[in-house]
């Protein structure tokens, strides 16, 4: 019984990173999107709270070189890097913010903030995380 409830649980999740390795791309267990997620965060509000608890890793400007997460492997995620951050959804960022790097198939040194930030906070501060993805570095001349 508990043997085949394992087996259910480690089928989809090797056939998605099957899929992931040809594709060529690093592959990311998101769990579903639960069918009342929306993310209603206010952004002004989430620039305090980013530049209290994310900017040491991320950056002041999202570009993922804030000091403390200078020597991280892998870095902290560049929010302005448009190819990184193509298709990562509303649902994959609040996650990540709320339970941690893993719970998105990320690094776990991507921390957890549930518990430390409230739910609205993490609304607001996944919703400036949001501004700095619309400003992806200009070009170089
Ligand atoms: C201790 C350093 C550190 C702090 C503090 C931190 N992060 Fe991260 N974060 C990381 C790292 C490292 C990754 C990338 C992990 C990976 O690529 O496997 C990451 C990834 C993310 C991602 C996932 C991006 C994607 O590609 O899907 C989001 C969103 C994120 N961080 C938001 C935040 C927010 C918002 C805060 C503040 C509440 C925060 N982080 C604080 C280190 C940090």
């Amino acid at each position: 019984m508990i043997l085949r409830k394992v087996a259910s649980l480690i089928a989809p999740t090797a056939a998605l990173i099957a899929v992931g390795a040809l594709a060529n791309v690093p592959p990311r267990r998101v769990p579903p999107v639960p069918k009342e997620f929306r993310l209603h965060g206010d952004a002004s509000k989430g620039q305090a709270v980013y530049v209290s608890s994310c900017a040491s890793c991320h950056g002041k400007k999202g570009d993922g070189r804030g000091v403390a997460g200078l020597a991280l492997v892998p870095p902290p995620a560049a929010f302005d890097d448009a190819k990184r951050m193509a298709g990562v959804t509303d649902w994959e960022l609040f996650l990540a913010v709320f339970s941690g790097g893993p719970s998105v198939g990320l690094a776990a040194t991507m921390p957890p903030w549930a518990g430390t930030l409230t739910e609205q906070q993490i609304h607001d501060v996944v919703a400036f995380v949001k501004t700095m993805m619309m400003k992806p570095k200009p070009k170089a001349p």
